[in-house]
């Protein structure tokens, strides 16, 4: 029997040896500073809290960079190429598409939407969602960021002069609050509730699927689907499906409120041109209100939950860099004069260039989606010379790319958002916060703007403080997250 057993165990390595002996290979020749144990890998190494999870994926990244850019990793029994390097990242990105099979627990947080979906559904999806993207599309959403940020900045009133704040609860509403308006036509006023049910239930799903990311055992099909976490996370994702549900249907009811201008080809309301149409509505017009609904949850948390990353490492950094927030203040003055609470409008955003190389250095540092993957369908050989074996699963550390010395210099890890001023960058692909190629992120410009905008708004009132100087204790969740909740004093100008 024991015999038996062992003979079994044997043949199964056998097997297992035989059918990855190209990736055994390659792991070999690339070497790797980190023991893989057997069976598992380097899988030991993913399992702790969130924070001891995203220092792992540092650690990969950094491994990378030390190996001209590529570090080969072992997760249980699949073989993993982590990349660090931009024209690695920028051939990756043009070659594959497919990241559905190692994204199982976060595809479930977007449903049946395009932008965790398998490359068939994606691409005619795409191609039907680029015009919600528009720049025209996207510009008629200024007066709700204004309307929403004025209404962050006296949110933050009550905290101000009165000691430390977490900006997180304020931010997180307010970016739910602006795209429940912008991608679903509903005013959510979660930020002057903040027990509103779909504020909840967002942040309960966003939470759930975060501790998924970080178990690998939620890989497999039995394991997660009897997890309580699992009803847990279906129960909120009802919750949430129910109210864009409804939200669809008041819309579909007034369709007929809706038309195109033939000649700029964007959506207007026949009842007031000057209200901007949702995305939901769009698409209802655009593709059918089976495929609005399809798309509407994922719309939702993209557009929610990156945004609000990229506010609060911001206002982090300028509360931990004075002399960046002196600046930038010398800036708003000369935009919108002395003592102005003006709101923001589109030629301001335009000339707040200082503002913008702000954002960008924050998302240099501090990407809100700090790893992406795709899946290898066939051979390809990287600009470094590596070649990525079909079968190969890859992560692309963005945290990696972005503070590459090769790209940004000795002072890769400095905040120094001057970079982004002394012309443009060498190699456009070693900024990828918002990944790159016919899959990178179609909501950069929405982003931007919802960032300048609230920023714009509240450093004119307020003056951001750090708490502390250490260095940021980080959090690994479907966004890049700050351990203290992006805990600050806010000190009043006016
Ligand atoms: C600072 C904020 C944001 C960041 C850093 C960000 C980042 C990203 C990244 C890195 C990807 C690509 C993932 C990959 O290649 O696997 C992505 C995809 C996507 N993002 Fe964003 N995003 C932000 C805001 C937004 C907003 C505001 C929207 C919508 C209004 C949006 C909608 C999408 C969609 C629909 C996709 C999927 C694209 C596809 O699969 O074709 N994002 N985002």
């Amino acid at each position: 029997m024991l015999f038996q057993a062992a003979l079994c165990v044997i043949l199964l390595v056998l097997m297992w040896w035989w059918r990855n002996r190209k990736f055994i290979q390659q792991y070999r020749k690339l070497g790797c500073t980190y023991t893989a144990l057997p069976i598992l890998g380097h899988a030991h190494m993913f399992i702790g809290n969130r924070e001891a999870i995203m220092n792992t994926f540092i650690k990969f990244g950094e491994e990378a960079i030390s190996r001209g850019g590529v570090a080969p990793l072992w997760l249980v029994n699949e073989y993993h190429l982590c990349i660090a390097d931009a024209l690695d990242c920028e051939a990756v990105l043009k070659n594959y598409f497919s990241k559905d099979k190692l994204l199982r627990m976060i595809r479930l947080l977007t449903g049946d939407s395009f932008i965790f979906a398998p490359v068939e559904i994606w691409k005619p999806r795409r191609r039907l969602m680029a015009p919600l993207f528009s720049v025209r599309s996207t510009n008629s959403f200024l007066g709700v960021f204004t309307r929403q940020s004025t209404r962050l900045a006296e949110q933050l009133q009550a905290a101000a002069n009165q000691g430390p704040v977490a900006l997180w609860p304020f931010v997180n509403a307010f970016t739910l609050d602006t795209a429940c308006e912008t991608v679903l036509g509903v005013e959510l006023n979660s930020q002057l509730d903040n027990n509103n049910p779909l504020l909840v239930a967002v942040d309960r799903l966003v939470e759930l699927a975060g501790d998924g990311l970080t178990k690998f055992w939620y890989q497999i099909d039995f394991i997660m689907k009897n997890h309580p976490s699992y009803r847990s996370f279906m129960t909120e994702q009802a919750i949430i499906q129910q109210f864009i549900d409804e939200s669809i249907k008041e819309k579909e009811e007034k369709s007929h409120t809706i038309a195109m201008n033939p000649n700029t080809k964007e959506f207007f309301s026949l009842e007031d041109e000057s209200r901007p149409v949702s995305l939901l509505e769009k698409l209802i017009q655009s593709v059918s209100a089976a495929g609005a609904r399809a798309e509407a949850l994922g719309l939702l948390l993209a557009a929610a939950g990156s945004a609000a990353a990229a506010l609060a490492f911001t206002l982090l950094m300028l509360a931990r860099h004075p002399a960046v927030q002196d600046k930038l203040y010398q800036e708003l003055r000369e935009v919108f004069g002395e003592d102005s609470a003006r709101p923001v409008t589109l030629v301001d955003l335009q000339r707040l260039k200082y503002l913008e190389a702000v954002v960008r250095e924050t998302l240099r540092l501090f990407p809100p989606a700090a790893n992406i993957v795709r899946e290898a369908h066939r051979d390809l050989t990287l600009p470094s010379g590596v070649e990525v074996l079909k079968g190969t699963n890859l992560i692309l550390s963005i945290w990696g790319v972005q503070r590459n010395p090769k790209y940004w210099g000795p002072d890769a890890h400095e905040f120094r958002p001057e970079r982004f001023l002394e012309g443009p960058l060498e190699h456009q692909s070693a900024f990828l916060a918002f990944s790159s190629g016919p899959r990178g992120c179609p909501g950069a410009q929405y982003a931007s703007m919802v960032t300048k905008t609230a920023a714009a708004t509240l450093l004119r009132r307020y003056r951001v403080r750090p708490l502390q100087h250490g260095p940021l204790r980080l959090l690994f969740s479907v966004t890049l997250k700050e351990i203290d909740n992006f805990t600050v004093s806010l000190q009043s100008r006016i």
